[in-house]
């Protein structure tokens, strides 16, 4: 019992180097603890978080007058160009067709796709693009896109909508910047069913 716990004695400084690692060692222990304490907060926080809140911005619309008034009417179907520069496309999709059937826009180009339906939940998935939402009646549904390269890419509906769902699709033309702003010079709103 002479030797057991002072520090001065010569077998003490072997015990009090074990007593001074296990307690680091128990203080990193509890430290990794709280670390990952903490991560699991933290993603449960922001999963739980994002599940509650509604999404940043729902955009609503009356898919009973669609046709009649407001930004979806047939004439304001298809590409118009921004002040800014920018473009926006915006389409229906209604069993079984997209309107307009063949979207026409440039490349190198920020631009929007704004689209909704009018009857059924249906979708757009623009091929070899990440472009792929649901457009659900009642809701618009706007994405970002952006082309590097003219060409064409198909945009079938991928939300089964009904007998006609097969046979529902549309095409994207990406055409050539000048080439495009060439063409809007003389129209309001573009598209290229008409070619
Ligand atoms: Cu529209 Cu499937």
């Amino acid at each position: 019992m002479t030797a057991t716990s002072s520090s001065s004695s010569p077998g003490g400084g072997d015990h009090d180097g074990a007593e001074l690692s296990a307690r680091i060692e128990r203080r990193w222990a509890t430290l990794s603890v709280a670390i990952v304490v903490l991560f699991t907060a933290v993603a449960a926080f922001a999963g739980i978080h994002q599940a509650v809140m509604p999404q940043a911005r729902v955009e609503t619309i009356n898919p009973t007058t669609l046709h009649l008034s407001g930004e979806f009417v047939e004439s304001n179907l298809g590409s118009a160009v921004e002040s800014d520069g920018s473009v926006t496309v915006r389409a229906i999709a209604q069993q079984y067709s997209f309107v307009p059937q063949c979207l026409v826009v440039p490349t190198d180009t920020p631009i929007t796709i704004r689209a909704t339906s009018p009857d059924v939940v249906h979708g757009l998935i623009i091929m070899g693009t990440n472009v792929n939402t649901m457009l659900v009646p009642g809701y618009i549904s706007s994405l970002p896109m952006r082309f590097d390269r003219p060409g064409e890419h198909l945009m079938p509906c991928q939300e089964y909508c009904g007998v006609g769902h097969e046979g529902m699709w549309a095409k994207v033309k990406v055409i050539d910047k000048a080439a495009f702003h060439k063409l809007a010079a003389d129209k309001r709103r573009l598209s290229c069913v008409d070619e």
